[in-house]
């Protein structure tokens, strides 16, 4: 028998598949480029392959490690001792967003990249493994969490991926002031409210007409429902997508002030 925040999501999963529209009904040149040439691409790379071996490799891991929940935490297993292979099942996101931001990487082909919650790494190969010359900053608060993410960027010879350890609130800030700007940055660490619009403002600080910002699980609690509400109200933000799992956040002020929900 679900429960009531179960029903919340599947409620709210059958509106967004009655409000989601996909191409024959996206009007602006560049949303319909994006949605038809990016979002709802297939094409396969040879990448993709050696990183989702690693994925089943993490998802049969038996080592336990010490698990530090700075997050919302899951909703599955919040103990602390925790096995390789639930984080996997738990933290990772499936294929299909993970060769999304791939494609993303490769069509707005950013210099620099963040992700704030690097958990295990795979989502930080695929941004990485689009180009040797971007920089991947990855950020996580568990030490041994990200000392199993390093053991995969090594096994994959990633060298162009930095991780930062430590509570995001804390590394995040002195990150954010010595670089001067941000281009592409991939949320998905602490699924509550304010450390979200937290993280959100100090990467708004240094965002440009051209940056992108996604965010995961925007409809995963009713803080990320609200989060996601303010990020759209935002003045400096112009153009939004909405793929249920994942929102797509753009400021270029030529881009109509338009929210759209995309199927995905
Ligand atoms: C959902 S997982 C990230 C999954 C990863 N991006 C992927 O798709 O492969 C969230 C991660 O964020 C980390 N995290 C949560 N809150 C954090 C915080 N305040 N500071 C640093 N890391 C945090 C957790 O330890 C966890 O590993």
């Amino acid at each position: 028998m679900p429960n009531i925040e179960q029903l919340r999501i599947i409620f709210r999963y059958i509106s967004y598949w009655l409000n989601a529209i996909d191409e024959h009904s996206l009007q602006p040149p560049f949303a319909y480029r994006l949605y038809t040439s990016v979002i709802k691409r297939k094409e396969q790379y040879p990448i993709f392959e050696d990183i989702e071996k690693s994925r089943k490799e993490l998802l049969a891991d038996q080592r336990e490690i010490s698990f530090s929940e700075l997050g919302a935490g899951s909703k599955v297993n919040p103990r602390k001792k925790r096995q390789i292979k639930d984080i996997a099942r738990n933290s990772l996101t499936p294929a299909k967003f993970s060769e999304l931001l791939f494609r993303l990487v490769a069509h707005f082909k950013p210099h620099i990249i963040l992700e704030l919650g690097t958990s295990l790494g795979i989502n930080t190969l695929y941004l990485a493994k689009v180009r040797k010359e971007v920089k991947v900053i990855t950020f996580e608060g568990c030490p041994e969490t990200a000392a199993i993410s390093q053991e995969l960027f090594q096994k994959h010879s990633s060298e162009n991926i930095e991780v930062i350890t430590g509570d995001i609130s804390a590394t995040l800030p002195p990150f954010i002031n010595q670089v001067e700007k941000v281009d592409f940055v991939y949320f998905d660490a602490n699924h509550r409210l304010e450390p979200t619009l937290n993280y959100f403002n100090i990467c708004l600080s240094k965002a440009h007409t051209n940056s992108i910002f996604i965010f995961d699980d925007i409809h995963w609690s009713r803080e990320m429902e609200e989060a996601w509400k303010q990020i759209k109200e935002n003045p400096k933000v112009t153009m939004t997508m909405d793929l249920f799992n994942s929102g797509l956040v753009f400021f270029d002020p030529d881009l109509k002030k338009q929210h759209y929900t995309l199927m995905f």
